[in-house]
């Protein structure tokens, strides 16, 4: 037997329901802020991302799918969306048509990490971008709307965690000031936190091994290092939050392990997630698009793992199974009857019902167990001696009540 690839998942039909559940409420929410959704190809020319995401990154380095196609050009498989994204609104010219752009996407993305709970070789984000301005009220919608998404999952129990990461030059002041420490304590830190000191200094922020965690309580913040536009742009966002009453916390220390990102970068986290509690991030990313060729664009988004999405929502015991597939199923008496079957199956389904008719020509009483099993709420039964009157059986499955009726005036049956 030939099984998945390690870290991958088939979405089987009993988890569909759920996967739709959520992708609508993207879908919907998206539309309440006016978000449009944007496609891109699954895989892009390597330098795509490595341009953007930064090269010392975990992902660069160690998580793409990259491999030489037949023309030997380098390909990726996406590792995430916006970068493709930007590539793609550079490419279409979509910035000139208007000053805002908004921009969603679900869909699936490639990073070669260690399974465990929560992190998958292909997973799926749905995630969302506005485009054009530079101003704390872009971080504050898009913060809105993650928030507003958030909710309507039902999902209740979060933390959004928000830092920021400044201008240019706050940030090459503060990873000074942090090399300078780190280098204090060098011998103290773990050996991938020293080789991070030299390749990306920020990062031995994120680190969760024990050897760090106390180095990292003492060293400084970024926000004791803010320039002025720096402290504004962060401190309009926070008053923007309080106004409209998303609650949040301050992490100074918060970073994201992808290079692209000034001023506001942020996180939302669950608890029931475990190691990897992270389901979703973003932060401002006003320097990308000149790092892809277009012309200087400040934007800024986020994007959330729907596999984690799904894992918060089965522990909090939400599901959206439908309790029935099949409305109406429709019993054949025998198979030269079965050219009615067809036709009245067809009648209700112009009706809107989900209506299953057998094709197995089998026993009628092996075709009500089936309706049984799958919880029709009709069934429909043709029959010889009703046929001949033109007409069939429709019993209600919950109270075995049944009626016989004219095949023509089953379109008028209430269902
Ligand atoms: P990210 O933090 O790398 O950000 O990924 C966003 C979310 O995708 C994570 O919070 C997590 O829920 C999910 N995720 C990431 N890797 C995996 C994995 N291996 N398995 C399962 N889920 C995973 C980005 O991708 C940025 N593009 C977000 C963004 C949009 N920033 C600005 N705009």
């Amino acid at each position: 037997m030939i099984n998945t690839v390690r870290g991958t998942k088939d979405i089987i039909p009993a988890m569909v329901s759920d996967w739709h559940f959520v992708e609508s409420v993207f879908r919907n929410t998206s539309k309440l802020y006016a978000y449009q959704e944007l496609r891109t190809p699954i895989f892009e020319k390597t330098e795509v991302f490595s341009r953007s995401i930064g090269d010392d990154t975990d992902i660069v380095n160690k998580e793409m799918y990259t491999f030489k196609d037949k023309g030997d050009e380098s390909i990726t498989l996406r590792p995430e969306q916006t970068a493709a994204l930007v590539r793609a609104v550079i490419q279409n010219g979509l910035d000139r048509e208007s000053s805002n752009l908004r921009l969603y996407y679900i869909g699936p993305y490639f990073r070669y990490e260690r399974p465990q709970k929560g992190r998958l070789r292909q997973f799926h984000q749905y995630g969302a971008e506005s485009i054009g301005s530079p101003n704390p009220e872009a971080d504050v919608e898009i913060l809105l709307l993650a928030n507003k998404v958030i909710k309507e999952l039902g999902i209740s129990d979060y933390k959004l965690l928000i830092n920021t990461l400044g201008t240019e030059n706050s940030r090459q002041n503060y990873k000074n000031a942090l090399i300078e420490y780190l280098n204090q304590n060098k011998e103290s830190l773990s050996e991938e936190s020293q080789s991070r000191l030299q390749t990306n200094p920020l990062r031995v922020l994120d680190s969760k091994s024990e050897k760090d965690i106390s180095i990292i309580e003492k060293a400084p913040v970024i926000l004791d290092y803010l320039d002025e536009e720096s402290a504004n742009h962060f401190n309009t966002v926070t008053k923007l939050l309080d106004a409209v009453g998303v609650k949040y916390v301050i992490q100074p220390k918060l970073v994201r392990g992808l290079d692209y990102y000034c001023h506001t970068v942020f996180e939302f986290q669950s608890s029931v997630l475990g190691a990897q509690d992270s389901f979703g991030g973003g932060g401002r990313y006003d320097g990308l698009f000149a790092q892809l060729g277009g012309k200087p664009n400040p934007a800024v988004g986020f994007a959330m793992g729907i596999e984690r999405i799904l894992l918060i929502l089965e522990a909090m015991k939400i599901t959206h199974k439908e309790e029935s597939e099949c409305d109406v199923y429709v019993v054949c008496g025998n198979k030269e009857l079965s050219i009615y079957a067809n036709q009245i199956a067809e009648i209700f389904r112009n009706k809107g019902a989900r209506v299953i008719s057998d094709i197995n020509r089998r026993s009628m009483k092996a075709q009500f167990k089936e309706a049984n099993r799958l919880n029709a709420r009709y069934s429909v039964i043709i029959a010889d001696e009703e046929v001949s009157r033109n007409s069939v059986i429709v019993k209600n499955m919950a109270s075995s009540e049944q009626q016989e009726i004219e095949i023509s005036k089953l379109e008028e049956f209430e269902i």
